[in-house]
C-alpha cells in the first residue's frame, strides 16, 4: 500500500468507521478531512510541522489547574467564542453569552445583597447591581449569581499570592430578581502572555489586551446557564479584545459618584465610586437552543 494525497485522507477518515460513538466518527472524519485540507492549503513544510508539534508541546508543559494555556489558544483563535455562539441560540430578549475564561474558581465566598466582595483588592469602589429576569421581564427569585473580576491592576486574585478571595463571590438573587455587590472598577487587562500563546499573539502582530469587564455565571432551575460579562462603555479595547468575547448589547455605563453620595444599601463612601446596573436576562433550557 502506497497512500497519498487524497487517498491518504480517505484512508484516514475510514480509520475511525469503527468508532463505538457516531458522534466520534463524525467529528474525527471533519477533523482530518479539514487538518489534511489545511496542510495541503498551505503546503505545510516539514520545518513547519516540527515547529507547531514543539507550539501545542510547550502549550501542553505550561498548563497546571489554573494556568489553562490551551483554554487561552482556543480564545486567541476564537474558537472559543464560535463555540459559545453555536451552544447558545436564544431570543433576542436573552443576555448574550461570552468566554467563560480561564479564572473562574468553584466554591467563592457568600455574599448578601450589597456585600462588599473586594476584600481589599486594589480600585475604585463600584456598587454592581441589577436585576435577574426572564425574557418576559419578569423577576426570577432565588438564581444564584456566581461573580468574578481583576483588580485596578488587572489581576484576578488567583494570578496573586493571597489568603482569600478578591472580587469573586456568589450570591441568590431575592423575591424582586435583584443582586447587588460593591466590587472595584474593572479596568482593561492582559490576558497571560508569558507563554507560547503570548508568542502566537506577537507573532501575528496582536495585543494581548481584553476591555475592562465583569464576569458573570447565573444559574436558576428551568433556565439555560448564562455565562457572560459586562463591558465597561468607552474602553479602548471594545473592538480589539484579545479574545473577541465583545459584544454591543453587553456594553454598558459605569457611573462615577462623588464622595459622599449615598448609593442603595446603606452604604455612603467617603471616596469617589463608581456604579454599574445591568439586568441579566435569561432563557428557559426549551428556549434556548443547544
Ligand atoms: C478573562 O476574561 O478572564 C479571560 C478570557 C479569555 C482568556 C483570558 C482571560
Ligand atoms: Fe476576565
Amino acid at each position: 500500500m502506497d497512500l497519498q494525497g487524497d487517498d491518504l485522507t480517505t484512508a484516514v477518515v475510514a480509520s475511525f468507521d469503527g468508532s463505538a460513538n457516531p458522534r466520534t466518527r463524525t467529528l474525527m472524519s471533519a477533523l482530518v478531512r479539514h487538518l489534511h485540507a489545511f496542510a495541503r492549503e498551505v503546503d505545510l513544510t516539514e520545518d513547519e510541522y516540527f515547529t507547531a508539534i514543539d507550539f501545542l508541546t510547550r502549550t501542553g508543559q505550561i498548563s497546571t489547574g489554573t494556568r489553562q494555556e490551551f483554554v487561552l489558544l482556543a480564545d486567541v483563535l476564537g474558537l472559543s467564542m464560535l463555540t459559545v455562539g453555536l451552544g447558545n441560540r436564544k431570543p433576542a430578549a436573552a443576555t448574550q453569552s461570552t468566554v467563560f475564561g480561564p479564572f473562574f474558581v468553584e466554591g467563592s465566598p457568600e455574599a448578601q445583597l450589597g456585600d462588599d466582595i473586594a476584600n481589599g483588592a486594589p480600585g475604585q469602589p463600584c456598587l454592581v447591581s441589577g436585576r435577574v429576569l426572564n425574557i418576559k421581564g419578569e423577576p426570577i427569585a432565588g438564581a444564584l449569581v456566581e461573580t468574578w473580576q481583576a483588580d485596578e491592576e488587572g489581576f484576578y486574585d488567583v494570578q496573586k499570592d493571597l489568603d482569600g478571595p478578591q472580587n469573586r463571590a456568589h450570591q441568590t438573587t431575592d423575591a424582586d430578581g435583584n443582586y447587588a455587590f460593591w466590587a472595584v472598577k474593572p479596568v482593561a487587562y492582559p490576558i497571560p502572555d508569558d507563554g507560547p500563546v503570548g508568542e502566537l499573539l506577537r507573532a501575528g502582530g496582536r495585543g494581548p489586551m481584553r476591555p475592562a469587564h465583569i464576569h458573570f455565571m447565573v444559574t436558576a432551575p428551568g433556565y439555560a446557564r448564562l455565562i457572560t460579562h459586562v463591558f465597561a462603555a468607552g474602553d479602548e479595547y471594545l473592538r480589539n479584545d484579545a479574545v473577541f468575547g465583545v459584544k454591543d448589547s453587553l456594553i454598558t455605563d459605569f457611573t462615577e459618584h462623588p464622595a459622599g453620595d449615598q448609593a442603595p444599601y446603606g452604604k455612603t463612601p467617603d471616596r469617589p465610586y463608581y456604579s454599574v446596573n445591568y439586568d441579566l436576562v435569561l432563557a428557559t433550557t426549551e428556549e434556548t437552543q443547544q
